[in-house]
């Protein structure tokens, strides 16, 4: 609507109170209007003089106010024939919706793999952030040498020059992977050349890297099923077609697996503690494993989450150390034997994969933070990393048996809780006609926090029961936490 003498402008309200300029807020105030929509483009103002009437200010002020819009582009003003709403905003005003709630809405529009996946990803789990019991994924935080930590920090900041504050190397600073390389030799059987190593920002973005070099939309993929959440879900966002392979106390299933997709792209694994299940997988089936994927020619993907920790004597085996043709690619985090605010993990890639993850990792300026990896170095360089792991592991054993104690004797004809020879969680199976959710949401409104297993299912499984961490608690908050399970349990009568 056009106004011979300008558009009123009745909305208009200035604050005398506010101590704000006032040619500020009517400057703020008719920028809302334009940008809204409220004033077309097009239309015309009122005279700074009728402005000026109309608000009650000088003439001065209503012209400085003018003068402003006209420089943010918001309004032109032409000499002889006034002020207008300026045209450029015409184009947006077709294609911008003036909904109040429009900044809410989803965006319409996601790439196809992404709307797919989302449509597949389960409600997404808290991440776990505060140590309760049987939170997983946590390690002891409470234990952590956070004074000796700081030292090393404070030591890097101190020798501080432009290399430590320069981008990062692709691919990892040299003496992590060095570092890395020594300590996976020694501890984990895994022979491998630095070069091999690629330094991440936690397992979740190696799994990321992975799907997307190694993966085309609807390739087969063989999961463990049940299988860790995350891993699922990066996969997933790759486009993977999750093929769901049954996992026993030997670990993953491979004739099933070969049943249900011989020509299998990928396999994920967890060898050495199934997640959430807890075997290790036999070196039978490590074998199996590795000629399916040789008659395949398939990759494997093996996540060393937190084979660190074992409690029988000796460390559990990984797959890649029985790899010889380097189809395994080796995923291990400092998440566990850290901490996972670190955010690094690393992946080894044998020779010549890793010459195609090194030109990626260039090419798309990966890199994690250059400070926080030598630290992680000298960790590991200077042995504090064997002692933490060395306290870990005594003190995870002891939560351990405290759990195994407190469940035989608080849970016994409930949960069966299993004894695990390695990691930080085990498995608990529920013997009670409860459904897991019902039993997850009672003692979750007791503090306890037990994970149902189909939350890591993919298919059916014909098991009940929960993932169960124990490192985060001390003796007498697990001994609690059992009995406020058993207490949520007998609520549901
Ligand atoms: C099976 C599994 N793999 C890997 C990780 C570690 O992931 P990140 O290194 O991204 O913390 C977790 C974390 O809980 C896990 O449960």
């Amino acid at each position: 609507m056009k106004y011979a003498g300008g558009v009123l402008l009745p909305t208009l309200r200035i604050d005398r109170e506010s101590g704000r300029p006032i040619v500020a807020q009517l400057v703020s105030a008719m920028r809302d209007l334009v940008l809204s929509g409220v004033l077309e483009p097009g239309q015309r103002l009122p005279s700074s003089r009728t402005f000026a009437q109309d608000q009650g200010i000088s003439r001065t002020t209503a012209i400085g106010v003018y003068e402003s819009l006209a420089a943010e582009g918001l309004i032109v003003s032409h000499v002889g024939s006034g002020s207008y709403v300026s045209d450029i905003l015409k184009a947006k005003a077709e294609t911008i919706s003036t909904e109040p709630d429009r900044h809410k809405r989803q965006p319409k529009r996601l790439a196809n793999l992404t709307e797919r996946a989302s449509e597949q990803f389960f409600p997404r789990l808290a991440h776990p952030t505060k140590p309760r019991p049987f939170v997983t994924g946590l390690p002891a935080l409470d234990l952590f040498p956070i004074p000796l930590w700081s030292k090393l920090m404070a030591r890097h900041w101190r020798a501080a020059r432009g290399i430590a504050l320069g981008y990062p190397e692709p691919a990892g600073q040299p003496e992590l992977r060095r570092a890395i390389a020594t300590h996976l030799r020694a501890n984990r059987g895994v022979v491998c050349e630095p070069e091999e190593v690629f330094i991440v920002n936690g397992a979740q973005e190696a799994f990321n890297r992975i799907g997307n070099t190694l993966l085309d939309p609807g390739d087969p993929v063989w999961f463990e099923n049940p299988g860790p959440i995350g891993a699922r879900n990066s996969l997933l966002s790759s486009g993977a077609r999750l093929v769901p392979v049954p996992v026993d106390n030997e670990g993953i299933d491979v004739a099933a697996g070969l049943k249900a997709e011989p020509d299998f792209r990928l396999a994920f694994v967890t060898p050495s503690h199934q997640h959430p299940l807890g075997a290790v997988m036999s070196l039978q089936r490590r074998f199996e494993l590795l000629q399916a994927a040789e008659r395949a020619d398939a990759w494997i993907v093996e996540d060393d989450y937190d084979g660190e920790f074992y409690y029988s004597g000796h460390p559990p085996p990984t797959l890649k150390s029985v790899d010889t043709v380097g189809r395994v690619i080796y995923v291990g985090t400092f998440s566990k034997s850290i901490f996972p605010g670190l955010r690094i993990a690393f992946m080894v890639v044998s020779s010549p994969l890793s010459e195609v993850f090194d030109r990626i990792a260039g090419a798309t300026l990966q890199g994690a933070s250059t400070m926080v990896q030598s630290v992680v170095a000298n960790f590991i360089e200077e042995g504090h990393f064997a002692s933490h792991i060395r306290r870990m592991r005594k003190t995870y054993m002891e939560r351990h048996e405290v759990l195994i104690d407190a469940a035989s004797q608080r849970l016994a004809g409930a949960v069966d809780v299993k004894p695990t020879e390695s990691g930080i969680q085990t498995v608990g199976h529920l013997l009670t006609g409860h459904d897991e959710s019902s039993v997850a949401k009672a003692a979750a409104d007791l503090d306890v926090i037990v994970a149902p297993l189909e939350r890591f299912c993919i298919a059916p499984i014909d098991a009940k029961g929960f993932a169960l961490g124990f490192s985060t608690s001390t003796p007498a908050q697990i001994r609690s936490g059992v009995d406020r399970l058993a207490d949520a349990i007998d609520s549901l009568g």
